[in-house]
């Protein structure tokens, strides 16, 4: 028994960029059981853009499930952009998870877009001027919900999707300068906090695929610029009785776009 988890971000959908994708996306039936995008599915986070991320990622005969990024938030559009993503079928996670029932087994994935604020030894602190307390406690608040929306799933395996970096292997290619804006050891502790399988993030357009949280969980980039393809698919492997927890066995390559 396999689930099969095709996944990609940063897509950053307008007009001209419709279409791109859709090719791919017509095979995923015969690969994946379902689709996860990482956020910055939008340029600018318009509804207009929206409508394109819905043209090119509805009615693809498998559940699709998102979390949103930096750029869907830049135009303050986000009731908007949610609505027409979910008119479109798919699902927005933040800070909640959804269980899916992919040939009899229970796939709890839960989402956050997550926030900055650094990685052990080199992250901003809860102190001084406000702004700065206020930064911290914002990405304090999101990862408190991404653990919890792990931690309560009565599931089989569980997925942990974020569009910021949960730990700092997958951001290396990015200046060590701006690792506090990409990504945060907290959203690591938060994966950490529950049995998860596979954590998926995008965001670091010039990171590396591959990483791993302190607590053992696999990490994947999986932004568009970085996979360079369609989507990734990853094969989840549930446990059987007696185990404690599945295992990711292995990496395959998605369509190309
Ligand atoms: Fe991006
Ligand atoms: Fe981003």
């Amino acid at each position: 028994m396999v689930i099969r988890i095709a996944a990609v971000g940063d897509v950053h959908l307008d007009q001209d960029v419709v279409g791109r994708f859709r090719p791919a996306l017509e095979q995923l039936p015969e690969s994946a059981d379902v689709l996860l995008l990482a956020g910055d599915l939008t340029r600018h986070g318009t509804e207009s853009e929206a409508r394109c991320v819905a043209t090119e990622f509805g009615d693809l005969g498998v559940p699709v499930v998102a979390v949103l990024g930096n750029h869907d938030h830049h135009c303050d559009e986000v009731p908007a952009v949610i609505r027409v993503l979910e008119d479109a079928g798919i699902l927005v996670l933040e800070g909640t998870n959804v269980v899916l029932e992919c040939a009899g087994v229970r796939l709890g994935i839960a989402g956050a877009k997550g926030f900055g604020g650094g990685f052990a030894g080199r992250c901003a602190s809860e102190f001084g001027e406000p702004e700065m307390k206020a930064f911290v406690r914002t990405t304090s608040a999101i990862a408190d919900q991404l653990g919890e929306a792990l931690r309560e799933m009565d599931c089989d395996l569980r997925v942990a999707l974020t569009h910021y970096a949960p730990v700092p292997d997958t951001l290396a290619g990015e200046p060590p300068e701006i690792y506090p804006f990409l990504g945060s050891y907290l959203l690591g502790q938060a994966i950490d906090s529950a049995p998860t399988e596979l954590a998926l993030h995008g965001h670091a357009h010039a990171g590396s695929e591959r990483g791993t949280t302190p607590g053992g969980v696999r990490v994947r980039n999986v932004a568009h610029p970085v996979i360079k393809q369609a989507y990734s698919v990853f094969h989840l492997h549930p446990p059987y009785a007696g185990a404690t927890a599945g295992k990711v066995s292995a990496v395959s390559a998605g369509g190309s776009s």
